[in-house]
């Protein structure tokens, strides 16, 4: 392993996915090689179909690798039995989607009390550390509206708030701004990467907006399942 490797909590080696449709071998990812030191906010562009949502989707463990390696945290996430797999899932991760999906009949702070059970908190300490997310992405007039009282953007802040909530080392972002105003979603873009920054997470996140550049650490280009150019941003 090289230095850098152990630095790394996400090492992504020679990774390959193959979707089968009927005869045909769709290529999602081909040959993708990524190390992602801890608390680095890596955007991940490119064209519609070009593997990022695959990419995701396999380092959050809701799919299978072809061939490769995807080690997080020093752990080989590929051999994980379905049990382990959903502990790591649990443990390590939050996905944010372009699509909010809260529950439509919890208001927005029991949204995000709803993934703080697991951590076993009484009622009271609960609601509480809840409130306390609820602030932090700036909802707090608006804690006990349900999401059809809420914008597109401060709906997006209550999934933000509700995947912080879990404290995963890793935070798996699917293009925030999809259903977003230009000028709201660089909004949300700057809080989860701002937040990200101060509470130390790491961060792969989606985009096609080339404007929301300036937020990232590092840009990772795919082009039908390739990397075209990984560079930092300085
Ligand atoms: N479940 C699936 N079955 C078959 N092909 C898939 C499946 N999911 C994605 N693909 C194909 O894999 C490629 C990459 O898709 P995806 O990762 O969703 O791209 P992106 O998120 O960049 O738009 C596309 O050609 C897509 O059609
Ligand atoms: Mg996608």
């Amino acid at each position: 392993m090289s230095s850098n490797q152990a630095n790394s909590i996400i090492v992504i080696s020679n990774l390959r996915k193959t979707y089968q449709l009927g005869d045909v071998n769709v290529h999602a990812l081909n040959d993708i090689s990524i190390e992602i030191p801890s608390s680095q906010i890596l955007f991940v562009m490119g064209p519609s179909g070009s593997g990022k949502t695959t990419l995701l989707n396999l380092i959050g463990g809701i799919d299978s690798l072809s061939e490769g390696s995807i080690r997080v945290c020093n752990e080989e996430i590929s051999i994980l039995s379905s049990k382990k797999l959903t502990k790591y899932r649990k443990k390590r991760l939050s996905f944010v989607f372009q699509f909010y999906s809260l529950i439509p009949t919890l208001t927005a702070v029991e949204n995000v009390e709803l993934t703080m059970e697991l951590l076993k908190y009484n009622k009271k300490t609960l609601r509480k550390k809840a409130l306390e997310y609820i602030e932090l992405v700036g909802l707090e007039e608006r804690s006990s509206n349900f999401p059809s009282q809420l914008s597109g953007g401060e709906r997006q802040r209550v999934a933000i708030a509700r995947a912080l909530a879990k404290n995963p080392d890793i935070l798996l972002v699917d293009e925030p701004t999809g259903q977003l105003d230009q000028i709201t979603g660089e909004k949300i873009v700057s809080l989860i990467c701002n937040i990200a920054k101060s509470h130390k997470k790491t961060v792969i996140l989606v985009t096609h907006d080339e404007d929301l550049k300036k937020y990232a650490d590092r840009i990772i280009k795919l082009r039908s399942g390739s990397i075209i150019s990984d560079n930092l941003v300085l």
